[in-house]
């Protein structure tokens, strides 16, 4: 190394870096296109030694099919005309086997332009492209698994929904003793045939919604919906459910008609969840549903489900949402319910272009706000 020379770099230490970068065939091309010379990785990627293949022409790293179609001479005229080729493809081994490479060429000009040769950088690929391969072929059998689980629920619900409704049917029509009087036992024992048939077909409802969202096949109209009419069909849904709790359920809506443009039958069944859960864990005071209006144009674009029940953790809120989750069942009372609700109604908000948020005091209460989007 001469003075004034910076250490690594003289010819002889880039020949070694070179050489040390086994992951990486660098060589060169002569302007005829046969190799002038050849790192340690061209051995360990291509299989040749330096000696066995400086000299030769550098379509022997090309199959015989792509040599017949003049791909080599193909690509060193493209690198003549534009300076360098950054592609991927097959390239043959010493042994005949292939493998998938990064190949990068560049022409080597000197000062007054003349082409030297080419200087070329081959980069094995073929792991990459096995895992790359591997993972698409993972996700296409995800998204069809997926997909026949969505259709399976979406015919198993419908399966299932008939003998429900006969169960249901004939259950109520004995409570309401058409074929004939019951005993208290017998009653008692109908109650809970009917509870349960009802759980099953809301849980097989919400199952049916959630595949339809997932498979994208959801059917949203919006139009004009009155909220008065909305807010109030909740409120009658649930009051006997607050009556027999013994806590009091009212709404707010603002005076005259308002209306808010969204999914009628979307929007209810949201409020019937959350109004439901602030009943179901609400033991004293109230539930209190509130459409919310802008202060300034006194639209209504947001509605308020409080209530003075157990509350929710700010650890658990976020986890809430997610399918199949519950908490705080611990101290009894009851707790029907899978878990589906609220991911479902999260769903159904953001579908309509909003969300639904909690703030909780734990052991107080909780306020849940449902925001809809506009058109
Ligand atoms: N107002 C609330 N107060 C306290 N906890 C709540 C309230 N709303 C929801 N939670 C908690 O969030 C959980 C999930 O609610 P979600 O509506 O998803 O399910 P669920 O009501 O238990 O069952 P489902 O709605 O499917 O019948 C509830 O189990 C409860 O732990
Ligand atoms: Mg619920």
């Amino acid at each position: 190394m001469g003075p004034g020379q910076a250490p690594g770099e003289g010819e002889e230490s880039v020949r070694l870096l070179v050489d040390a970068m086994r992951e990486f065939a660098i060589f060169t091309l002569d302007p005829m296109g046969r190799i002038a010379s050849w790192n340690t990785g061209g051995a360990w990627i291509v299989g040749y030694e330096r000696d066995e293949i400086v000299g030769r022409h550098f379509s022997v790293l090309y199959s015989p099919d792509e040599v017949a179609t003049r791909t080599p001479s193909r690509v060193l005229q493209s690198v003549i005309e534009t300076g360098k080729s950054d592609e991927e493809g097959w390239h043959v081994r010493k042994d005949g086997s292939l493998f998938w490479a990064n190949l990068m060429i560049a022409a080597i000009r000197d000062d007054s332009g003349q082409l030297r040769g080419f200087g070329k950088v081959t980069r094995d690929l073929t792991e990459r492209r096995k895992l790359e391969e591997s993972l698409r072929e993972k996700n296409a059998a995800m998204e069809r698994a997926l997909l026949a689980k969505d259709r399976f629920l979406a015919t198993m619900s419908h399966e299932l929904r008939t003998p429900l409704n006969a169960i249901l049917g004939y259950t109520g029509t004995m409570l309401m003793r058409l074929p004939g009087p019951l005993n208290a036992e017998q009653e008692k024992q109908l109650r809970t045939v009917q509870l349960g048939a009802r759980h099953l077909l809301s849980l097989i409802n919400d199952l049916l919604d959630l595949a339809k969202i997932n498979a994208g096949s959801i059917d949203l109209r919006r139009e004009p919906v009155s909220i008065r009419a909305v807010v109030e069909e909740v409120v009658t849904t649930l009051r006997p459910f607050a009556a027999s709790k013994g806590i009091e359920l009212s709404a707010d809506v603002p005076a005259g008609e308002p209306t808010i443009r969204t999914d009628r039958r979307a929007l209810s069944q949201i409020l019937l969840n959350l109004a439901n859960n602030a009943c179901k864990f609400t033991e004293r005071g109230g539930v209190r549903i509130e459409a919310v209006a802008d202060p300034i144009d006194g639209r209504v674009s947001a509605f308020q489900v409080k209530d003075s029940g157990i509350g929710i953790r700010a650890e658990d809120q976020a986890r809430l949402f997610q399918p199949f989750v519950q908490v705080g069942r611990e101290d009894g009372g009851d707790r029907n319910g899978s878990g589906l609700g609220l991911h479902l109604s999260q769903r159904l908000a953001e579908l309509l272009g909003g969300r639904i948020e909690f703030s909780s005091d734990f052991g107080r209460g909780s306020c849940i706000t449902l925001t809809l989007g506009g058109d």
